[in-house]
């Protein structure tokens, strides 16, 4: 969940550390901190509570200069959020400093070890056993990078670690299990990150560390070793070219707004190349796997949150034009099942960062199997893309905000496109569905174009703390997205659930203080939803309409409607949803709340 910054050079390092923190931020933003180490092996260890740019305002009160330098910001997950438990973490000499994302799960036993043997702990954190147990065998054999080594072998749990010492004041010392991490060269520096997009813009040459890899830096060299593999490594330079958009923000306030505002091109490039006015795919990421895909006989997606709903969406989708069954499985839950998994059977999973930690665990249960793993991913050279044995990027670009908006259009544009490829034969709905697809971005254009109706909407309904979302069949992924969507940016209480099961519990919550946000579009569902939005009307619940069918009848049975553009059923998802994610981000800037980093969250949760 933490952002790592790791940089060793011959120029001062301090700015780049902080610019690169700043990228991270989306990952974690309760506290943050910074170690210095200077040619004189004199650190300085800065640390502050609250965003990036505290931790900023109060080095560049100190001005410190370095070369040797890792920064954190931590999402919390061991003690609140505090100077004491911010990152970098010591050993009780001061002279071996440590950042580290990910979970300890058996910190308590090597820590009450520690403490017996006297180490004294000034931190709640799993983390701080890190350098105190470094420094117990460090004392013990001599050798720095040994002594890091004997640690891990120790640790169990998650990890992400960077680590500098003034005992060997030129080494940076890194590891990576279960948690990203990659160092990055640019001449006479080198850099560490949790995520590629926060250094590329200091260079495109990047090494993806692999899970058991301790890798110790210098400028000279950089010697990798796999502890379980137990043999040397070595450090694979790629060039990636994502950019990273932390200052471009442009005229836009924040993040959200301007994703929400960049689904039509999101849309466009998500379909580009892959999708001809002659309804041909191509999925080029799939060449590779293309016979074994045609022998599937069962699909398992899975996914979390936003990306999970998604994968719903791919259920109908694949399902309609395809004979192949499908399953959607969360990712956190998916690996307490104990179903039969068979070698014709696929397994996507989705995922906007590529390194959601119950996702990556899900492809890690499936691995023996044979099973063919794909991955529908949006970060270029994540985990879950170099796990997969094959996948179709989301070419979305970087999304900063933590709520994920043109991720997901993106990730049901590419869906509806395996949808296709998948489908045996060429039917008309084939050819609607790819003309609809071709279309999308003008129609969802239009929905951004009522943001001002919309914002008046989140602005009548402010005062509500609780919201229901309902819909049938694409619409009730959509009804979950939309819930998802206000409740992580509102902090106001919304669910999404299924028109046809209101009847069977939630309709007991109706009542004039609990709106109801129906999705009914044009087709066979419409009349089954709209006798849903009748039971709530007649328990005076407020009604919020979503609809692309233009019904005459039905304006003086809602207290409110949105018409958005008409479109097949499998598209009107994507334009339903600009509106939903209009909605919450108007609702929670009427509010006030961070939008771009809501409390308690993180852009990517890697751990579990
Ligand atoms: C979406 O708005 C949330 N931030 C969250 O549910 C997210 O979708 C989930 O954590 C999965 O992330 P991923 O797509 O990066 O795997
Ligand atoms: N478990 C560590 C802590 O609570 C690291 C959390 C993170 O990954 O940010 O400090």
């Amino acid at each position: 969940m933490c952002g790592i910054i790791g940089y060793i050079g011959t120029d001062n390092g301090v700015d780049y550390v902080l610019d690169g923190l700043k990228n991270l931020e989306y990952r974690g933003y309760d506290s943050s901190g910074i170690c210095i180490i200077n040619s004189s092996s004199q650190t300085n260890l800065i640390k502050q509570v609250g965003g990036i740019d505290k931790l900023v305002q109060k080095v560049k009160t100190i001005r410190p200069n370095g070369k040797l330098i890792i920064g954190h910001t931590r999402w919390a997950t061991h003690g609140k959020p505090s100077i004491s438990n911010a990152h970098p973490h010591f050993n009780n000499d001061h002279n071996i400093f440590v950042v580290h994302n990910g979970i300890i799960e058996n910190y308590l036993e090597i820590k009450s070890k520690l403490i017996d043997r006297g180490y004294k702990f000034v931190s709640e954190t799993d983390s701080e056993v890190i350098p105190n147990l470094v420094d117990f065998y460090y004392k013990k054999i001599g050798s720095l990078s040994e002594a890091l080594r004997m640690t891990l072998d120790d640790l169990r749990g998650t990890y992400a670690i960077c680590l500098v010492s003034t005992i060997e004041p030129d080494k940076l010392f890194v590891s990576r299990l279960g948690s990203p991490l990659v160092i990055g060269k640019a001449g006479n520096k080198i850099f560490v990150s949790s995520d590629p997009s926060a250094i590329t813009n200091r260079t495109k040459s990047i090494s993806f560390l692999n899970d058991y890899d301790v890798a110790q830096i210098s400028l000279k060299k950089i010697k990798v070793f796999n502890q379980k593999d137990n043999k040397p490594s070595f450090a694979k330079f790629e060039i990636i070219n994502q950019r990273n958009e932390q200052n471009n923000l442009g005229d836009w306030p924040n993040y959200m707004i301007k994703e929400i505002n960049q689904a039509p091109e999101v849309v466009e490039l998500a379909i580009k190349g892959r999708l001809s006015p002659k309804h041909q795919i191509k999925l080029g990421g799939l060449d590779d796997v293309s016979s074994q895909l045609d022998h599937i006989d069962r699909i398992i997606i899975v996914g979390c949150g936003t990306s999970y709903y998604a994968g719903l969406i791919g259920e109908y989708l694949i399902e309609e034009f395809s004979d192949i069954p499908v399953e959607v499985e969360l990712g956190s839950e998916f690996k307490y099942k104990n179903e039969p998994i068979s070698r014709s059977t696929c397994l996507i999973a989705i995922s906007q960062s590529g390194e959601t930690a119950d996702t990556i665990a899900a492809i890690n249960k499936v691995k023996d199997f044979g099973v063919l793993k794909l991955g529908i991913v949006n970060s270029i050279g994540s985990t879950i893309s170099r796990i997969t044995d094959a996948g179709v990027y989301c070419h979305a670009g970087n999304e900063k905000s933590v709520a994920s908006t043109k991720a997901f259009i993106a990730q049901v544009t590419v869906l509806s496109l395996l949808a296709l490829r998948l489908a045996k034969i060429r039917t008309k709905s084939f050819d609607n569905l790819s003309e609809e697809l071709l279309k999308l971005p003008d129609k969802i254009r239009a929905v951004l174009g009522q943001s001002d109706q919309i914002q008046k909407l989140a602005h009548k309904y402010i005062k509500y703390k609780n919201f229901l979302f309902i819909g049938r069949k694409y619409n009730y992924p959509i009804a979950l997205e939309g819930a998802l969507k206000l409740k992580e940016v509102s902090y106001v209480h919304a669910e999404g659930y299924s028109a046809g099961e209101m009847k069977h519990g939630p309709i007991a919550l109706i009542d004039k203080t609990f709106p109801t946000i129906v999705i009914a579009t044009k087709g066979d569902l419409y009349k089954k939803t709209i006798s849903n939005l009748l039971e709530i009307r007649s328990r005076g619940g407020p009604i919020v309409l979503i609809t692309n069918f233009k019904d005459q009848k039905i304006k003086n049975m809602v207290d409110d409607l949105i018409y958005v553009p008409e479109s097949h059923e499998e598209t009107a998802t994507q334009i339903i949803t600009v509106a939903l994610q209009l909605f919450a981000y108007y609702f929670s800037l009427e509010l006030g709340n961070n939008i771009d980093k809501p409390r308690n969250l993180a852009k990517s949760v890697t751990v579990e």
